[in-house]
């Protein structure tokens, strides 16, 4: 039997090659950018939203073809969001998934531009798996059309203002307060982190053919999944290295950043990193088909160093 790294890297391996068909190709006047979003996208990174996005797919039942342009999709909106954040007008990093960040590399305008392609072009990919080009419409179901509009839906809104971007706008007005109220720092948590996350879990699940009640208790386990993430974020820019993480650590700090271990202490947020990954676990029990993996990976993350 496999072990769960060794089911892991595997399952990496598989995301990375869809990830990989819906990259562009680096040609013509534009070429400047299309090597810039794949810069950053190849750069590597955990693959953690495609592949939650695919689990639960398939936890619901899922077994098509039509999840894999949200797959790319969902990393495209994630890998755009880490060159905006690395950009000296935000966090102002040098380093990302172990490589200079892209506006380092590619200066300034580019590293503006190649997000907002990355974003854009998300949307294009996921438009992909809706069959515009058809002779015979009579082949396209009113269900099928509906799940992939509900889950672009889903997409567009946790990405946008009242989520990734919402959170991003809060994260950096906070760094010029003296201090920020327990409630906010869950406002910007649950916002700039745990949104993307529950736009890939909610976009499987509706892929699938999930009911109502089903992805909205999706919707609370991948709160659970994401605020947890953002904590353990939020302990590596202090306990971890740059070597595991692929990134600066002591970033936060130099931005001025309250954070969850500044608010709490470290004791106290590794407390709460535990409780909210056991949370996750147990709605995910809660649901009939085989959460195995998806349980394995969500306890893996509670003591990750990467
Ligand atoms: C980093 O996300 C940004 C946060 C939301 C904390 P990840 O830790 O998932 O970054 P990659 O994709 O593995 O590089
Ligand atoms: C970023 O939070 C969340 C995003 C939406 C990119 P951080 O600023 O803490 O992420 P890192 O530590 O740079 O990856
Ligand atoms: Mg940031
Ligand atoms: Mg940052
Ligand atoms: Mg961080």
């Amino acid at each position: 039997m496999m072990s769960f790294q060794e089911e892991l890297n595997a399952k990496v391996a598989q995301i990375e090659q869809v990830i990989g068909k819906f990259l562009p190709p680096e040609e013509g006047y534009q070429k400047v950018v299309l090597e810039a979003m794949n810069y950053s996208v190849l750069a590597g990174g955990k693959r953690l939203r495609p592949m939650l996005m695919k689990e639960t797919y398939e936890l619901f039942g899922g077994m098509g073809k039509e999840i894999e342009p949200f797959m790319a999709a969902i990393e495209m909106i994630h890998t755009y969001s880490l060159v905006h954040d690395d950009l000296p007008a935000m966090d102002d990093d040098e380093y990302r998934r172990g490589r200079k960040t892209t506006h380092v590399v590619y200066g300034e305008a580019f590293g503006i531009l190649a997000g907002d392609a990355l974003l854009n072009f998300a949307f294009e990919t996921m438009l992909k798996a809706v069959p515009i080009h058809t002779d015979e419409p009579e082949h396209l179901r009113v269900e099928q059309l509906l799940g992939l509009a509900k889950a672009m839906e889903v997409m567009a809104r946790k990405a946008g203002i009242y989520g990734m971007i919402g959170g991003q706008t809060a994260d950096i007005e906070a760094e010029k307060m003296s201090e920020i109220s327990k409630e906010q720092l869950l406002f910007i948590h649950e916002n700039k982190t745990a949104a993307l996350i529950q736009a890939a879990m909610m976009t499987g699940a509706i892929l699938a053919g999930a009911g109502v009640g089903e992805v909205e208790r999706i919707e609370k386990c991948a709160y659970n999944i994401g605020v947890a993430f953002q904590i353990q974020d939020d302990i590596l820019d202090i306990t971890g290295t740059m070597e595991d993480l692929g990134k600066p650590i002591g970033s936060d700090e130099k931005n001025g950043k309250q954070t969850y271990v500044t608010l709490n202490g470290l004791e106290n947020s590794k407390l709460q990193v535990e409780k909210l990954s056991r949370e996750a676990v147990e709605i995910l029990e809660s649901f009939a088909g085989d959460s195995g993996f998806l349980k394995k990976l969500i306890v893996s993350l509670i003591d990750r160093n990467k």
